[in-house]
């Protein structure tokens, strides 16, 4: 008789689950075994109050780590079945795993999940270097895979007009002392097990960019220089805005980056247009799309790094207390 998962399928697969995003790299998610199934929680004591009051960002989070567990498991033989939200009583209750028929890992399951430790945001400026369409396709696919959709900005008007949006809502972000403060908090000029690294931050913006960059950035950059020529931006989409399509749309941005990665494509994040409602509104008029955008990619061939740090294991697993 099949006994489901055990601890070790659980420790085992949660290390590959916490590498993946989250806002300022809050890492807002917890892992339990319950009767043979893997379970995975929002944690509310990691959501940001001022950057994410509806617990959107903790959702997109979980799901991407989500995506890893379900690599992890059908790359060790046990891939599972998944249900969304499986009890209504307990809302942070976001996913539960179950076995489903063993089974060996399809190829594209063993490179996506090869990319896992590789993957990381890259805020640095991208190389000049057309994405070419073989590999815009595959993100595509990607996301498509996950019940979403990917619309890529072709052509530097439609990147300038997606700026104008992104840098309004940045603006409207920044007014707020709450919001700055949060991102304060987080920035980690020390070594850290959360939080993001100066070192990741990227270059300090300049009014001229296209693109509004968080405000991570210590790096000192020339003064009037384009950042980058024209970078390749994807706009994530899902069918609804619920609970559920939020924690769908998080594993299809995971699929998503750990395609690219696995094309030796970089990515970066903004979720600034996303945050705001109006512009959200906006973004999703101007793609003339049907559903929610949830996340923007900034996409291209990156110079090195290296990923950033995570929590032990051990901080974000629920397991029962067994009786002395
Ligand atoms: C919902 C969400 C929103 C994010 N928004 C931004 C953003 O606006 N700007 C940015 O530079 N990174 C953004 N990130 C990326 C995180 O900062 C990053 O994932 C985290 O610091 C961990 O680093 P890693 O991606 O290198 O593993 C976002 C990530 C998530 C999941």
């Amino acid at each position: 008789m099949d006994i489901g998962y055990t601890e070790a399928h659980l420790r085992a697969a949660a290390v590959d689950a916490v590498r993946a995003p989250s806002l300022h790299n809050t890492q807002p998610w917890r892992f339990r075994l319950r009767e043979g199934g893997i379970e995975v929680l929002a944690d509310p004591t990691r959501r940001l109050p001022a950057s994410d009051p509806s617990g959107w960002a903790v959702r997109i989070a979980c799901g991407a780590a989500l995506f890893n567990l379900r690599m992890a498991l059908a790359v060790a033989g046990r891939p599972a079945r998944v249900r969304l939200r499986p009890d209504p009583a307990e809302p942070d209750l976001l996913a539960r795993l179950v076995p489903d028929v063993a089974r060996r890992p399809t190829p594209a399951e063993q490179s996506l999940y090869a990319a896992i430790p590789r993957r990381f945001s890259n805020r640095l400026p991208f190389w000049p270097d057309p994405v070419p369409a073989d590999a815009r396709w595959r993100l595509g696919e990607a996301a498509r895979g996950e019940q979403c959709w990917l619309e890529l900005l072709i052509g530097v008007s439609a990147v300038t007009a997606f700026g104008e949006i992104a840098r309004g809502a940045h603006r409207v972000l920044e007014r707020d002392p709450a919001y700055r403060a949060e991102r304060v908090r987080w920035l980690r000029e020390e070594p850290a097990p959360d939080g993001v690294p100066v070192s990741a931050g990227g270059p300090q913006s300049e009014p001229q960019d296209v693109l509004p960059a968080r405000g991570f950035g210590g790096r000192d950059r020339a003064p009037g220089r384009d950042f980058e020529p024209e970078p390749l931006v994807g706009v994530l989409g899902s069918a609804g805005n619920t609970a559920v399509d939020q924690v769908i749309a998080g594993q299809a941005l995971q699929r998503l980056l750990l395609a690219a990665t696995d094309v030796g494509l970089s990515v970066s994040l903004l979720s600034q247009p996303i945050e705001v409602p109006t512009a959200r509104e906006q973004l999703r008029l101007s793609l003339g799309r049907l559903g929610t955008p949830q996340m923007v990619l900034r996409i291209g061939y990156g110079q090195p790094g290296r990923p950033t740090p995570r929590r032990s294991i051990d901080d974000v697993l629920d397991l029962p207390v067994v009786p002395a």
